[in-house]
């Protein structure tokens, strides 16, 4: 039982933005210009956001902001957000629909 109340504290903890699913995150504007609001990338060496897994999305921005994925770019865009901040953009890009294969 503990543990039930444990996982479901953990699980509220870990997604304090699923209740605003729909608004636009605060940080959005620092993304929009490689990954692009709707997720469809808008430089060549960027990747395509929108349809990826929340989980994955938030690992690799956590990964970047660590270091442990050394990508100047992506840390300098990642660095003056918070946690929260984080979950929200993985929110909103993995909600969007994801590309087609081979879109530009
Ligand atoms: C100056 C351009 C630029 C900006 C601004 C930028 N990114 Fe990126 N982003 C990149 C590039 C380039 C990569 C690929 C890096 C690599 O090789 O790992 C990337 C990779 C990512 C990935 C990993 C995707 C995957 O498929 O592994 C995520 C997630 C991401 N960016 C989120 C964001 C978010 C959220 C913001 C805004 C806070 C942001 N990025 C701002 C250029 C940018």
């Amino acid at each position: 039982m503990t543990r039930l109340l444990l996982l479901a504290a953990l699980t509220a903890a870990a997604f304090p933005a699923a209740a605003q699913t729909g608004a636009k995150p605060a940080r959005l504007g620092l993304c929009a210009a490689c990954h692009g609001e709707d997720g469809r990338a808008r430089v060549a060496e960027a990747p395509n956001l929108a349809g990826q897994r929340f989980d994955y999305l938030l690992k690799a921005m956590r990964a970047y902001k660590a270091g442990q994925r050394d990508v100047p770019a992506m840390r300098a865009a990642l660095g003056p957000l918070s946690d929260a901040d984080l979950e929200q953009l993985a929110h909103w890009y993995a909600g969007l629909a994801p590309c087609a294969a081979g879109a530009r």
